[in-house]
């Protein structure tokens, strides 16, 4: 039965009658998902499958009590969460040992033969370019979903999986019995058509495009909300059967037989093969009918097709011994330059860039890519109207790879850094390869730079603020300087070109949700030279606040291990100068509060403000364990010894710490000391 105008309002329906048509509504939209997302053969339009959806919803929310926790409806996501959970594979997903030779594959086809005594048989499939993921399915349910993580563990996303339409809630028991428990492997990817479509859609919103399918994949997996991962367009592929109960099988095809049909999706164009010159010839093929697909590879996977031979092969620590990747070679194309356009970047560096006449690398157009500097300029011999080879390995930038030599043609004369900051007109200085614009606060490039900086992923991450608004934000003289985008108003920005109502208030309240952000992100946000993503997460995890960042001299700040004397020079050099002292204050009068690290839960603070060196190997304890006792009692373990250690703990072999330890007459403990003085701080020590 299809709704339709006359179908009754659910509030004429009894229970029965309700629980029944949703029953029936849902297994209809289930097996038209199948037909659109796995099958990609939809059998109804568009409209007709609303109408089902929406009848199917609307009984749902009239007898909320009967709804279905799987029915198709439920893909919407849920409300956000502060972390993702880790969670444990259920085996491990390994990796895969990869090449680009011909070569490597005819060794691997011996190595194999050799190992088996007979001979093999392969399964090839391509290597799909996305995030790879575990679904598990118990009693026929996705009970959960993990990112690949380390291959042990990693990061449980099964909410934001649950909102992609071709992976199935429940998997399909009309062609064979679904097993007990079902562990799989495959990738999650952005397909480039929905790419382009959610691309121009996120333009159209005043947005930041993304950048490559892959990025924007794995991205939308990990989101905290599900709800944002539901609106993009996310499809699963899947190759693998990582662990099964209640099913068993002889061969990888067998395997994937069985995924089909359960209703997942698998890759195209599966096949097997008996030697190393099969393998060549089809990966030959994919490589040239790449650009067909609708879909990024980036090369393709031989794998061992019999289950008991795998077992005899092994594995690695890294990788099986029965399969390997096989991968194609970067793609690159030739192109003409039109012109060195030179680049100022946030730290005033001057880069040139080749303007390039545009040109298709692997179905992602490219009309610029960067020459690094002048001394790159001059070993490639690279001018202005030159015929150039370039590539696109996966995210990377694009890059000149070579010249091709043109003998007839005129060239023109070799380019020349400029003199002057083709932005600000200071003049500029030059050291080794480098030429820099040290007009570092009056450079509108340099000031979009740091803005974009600061608002980047890993400094404050503040959501739509990215290189087009910062450009847009600098041009129209609204933000002078980062402290100016929190006194930022949605009028102001209204005028702006791609500025909506909605879209100014989302900008201004994404800036003014950052009003306290991690230490650690704001420092890194600062772009102090040398200090990035870690440095900054260990100077918050050892000083604590900004004010005891600000205040650290050279020696204070070398007490952070990694930080060296060329780092901690370049710190301070940064923090003393008075424009960006000038510029961190005029954050923090805007009520802008960075916030140290929480001290560990059920942490005391019975050796606040000691500061504890270890050298030589500790034979009980973990060297991190160690520094989690000190750190949970409010302690701090730093690299160096100095005049402000207040303890050493020294194990078998210590080195050259412990002279100077005793030099300095800074106690000294042994391991046994120490954990009995952890205990003494009231902290629980594994025996
Ligand atoms: S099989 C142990 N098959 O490529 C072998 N992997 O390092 C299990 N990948 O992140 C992997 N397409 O997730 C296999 N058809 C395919 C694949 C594939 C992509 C990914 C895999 C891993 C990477 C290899």
């Amino acid at each position: 039965m299809s709704p339709n105008g006359d179908s009754p309002s659910p509030q004429t329906l009894s229970e029965d009658q309700a629980s029944a048509e949703m029953a029936s509504l849902a297994e209809e939209i289930r097996g038209h998902d199948h037909h659109y997302y796995v099958e990609a053969r939809p059998r109804i339009s568009d409209a007709a499958y609303d109408r089902l959806y929406r009848r199917l919803q609307a009984l749902e929310e009239a007898f909320p009590h009967l709804a279905d926790p799987d029915s198709p409806t439920q893909r919407v996501g849920v409300d956000p969460v502060s972390q993702l959970p880790t969670v444990a594979h259920a085996a491990p997903m390994l990796s895969l040992d990869s090449s680009q030779e011909p070569d490597a594959v005819r060794r691997f086809d011996e190595r194999v033969r050799k190992a088996l005594e007979g001979d093999p048989t392969y399964v090839l499939e391509p290597k799909l370019d996305g995030a790879s993921l575990e679904l598990v399915y118990e009693g026929g349910v996705l009970s959960r979903a993990v990112t690949r993580g380390n291959g042990r563990e990693g990061e449980g996303v099964t909410e934001n999986v649950r909102t992609i339409q071709s992976v199935p809630l429940r998997l399909r028991d009309d062609v064979r019995p679904v097993p007990s428990f079902l562990s799989i492997r495959g990738e999650v990817l952005i397909f480039l058509s929905d790419f382009e479509r959610m691309n121009e859609r996120i333009l159209e919103e005043g947005g930041e495009p993304f950048a490559n399918p892959r990025n924007a994949a794995a991205g939308a997996l990990r989101q905290l909300d599900s709800r944002i991962t539901a609106t993009r367009p996310l499809r699963l592929l899947a190759y693998d059967i990582l662990a099964v109960e209640g099913a068993s099988f002889d061969s990888d095809l067998d395997g994937v037989d069985a995924l089909r049909d359960w209703g997942l999706p698998v890759p195209e164009r599966i096949q097997r093969a008996e030697s190393a010159e099969e393998i060549l010839e089809y990966h030959g093929a994919y490589d040239r009918d790449r650009d067909d697909l609708d879909y990024e590879i980036d090369g393709v996977v031989i794998k061992l097709d019999d289950l008991a031979a795998r077992e005899d092969l092994g594995a690695t620590s890294h990788h099986p011994r029965w399969a390997m990747a096989f991968k194609f070679e970067p793609r690159k194309e030739v192109t003409r330059i039109d012109r060195i356009a030179i680049q100022v970047g946030r730290t005033g560096a001057l880069t040139p860039v080749a303007l390039l006449r545009p040109v298709e690398v692997g179905g992602v157009t490219v009309s610029r890519a960067s020459l690094h500097n002048r001394d790159e300029l001059v070993r490639k011999d690279i001018r202005e109207g030159d015929l150039v080879r370039v590539q696109r390995a996966g995210d990377v930038i694009p890059q000149v790879v070579e010249r091709i030599l043109e003998e007839d043609r005129e060239r023109s004369a070799p380019f020349e850094m400029p003199t002057r900051c083709p932005v600000c007109d200071t003049p500029v200085e030059v050291k080794g390869p480098l030429t820099r614009c040290p007009n570092v606060f009056g450079c509108r490039a340099q000031l979009k730079g740091r803005i974009v900086h600061f608002a980047s992923r890993n400094a404050l991450d503040i959501e739509g603020l990215g290189e087009e608004t910062a450009v847009l934000l600098v041009e129209a003289g609204l933000v002078p300087e980062i402290a100016t985008l929190f006194d930022l108003t949605p009028d102001e920005l209204l005028p702006l070109p791609g500025f909506a109502e909605k879209s100014a208030e989302n900008l201004v309240a994404a800036i003014q949700a950052k009003r306290e952000p991690e230490l650690r992100r704001f420092l890194f946000g600062l772009g102090i030279p040398e200090v990035g993503v870690t440095v900054a997460r260990d100077l918050a995890q050892h000083f604590g606040s900004l004010e005891a960042v600000l205040a650290a001299d050279q020696e204070a700040l070398e007490e952070v291990a990694g930080v060296g004397p060329i780092m901690s020079e370049q710190i301070v050099a940064f923090l003393a100068d008075p424009q960006h002292a000038e510029a961190i204050q005029a954050v923090l009068a805007r009520g802008v509060r960075p916030m140290g690290p929480e001290p560990a839960e059920g942490g005391s603070d019975a050796l606040a403000g000691t500061k504890w060196v270890f050298t030589g190997a500790l034979e009980r304890l973990a060297r991190g364990d160690a520094k989690a006792l000190v750190e949970a009692a409010g302690g701090r373990v730093v690299g160096s010894v100095s005049k402000a250690t207040s303890f050493v703990v020294v194990g078998a072999d210590p080195g050259s710490k412990y002279d100077k330890a005793v030099s300095l007459s800074i106690p000294v403990l042994t391991e046994a000391e120490f954990v009995e003085r952890m205990r003494e701080a009231g902290l629980e020590v594994p025996e």
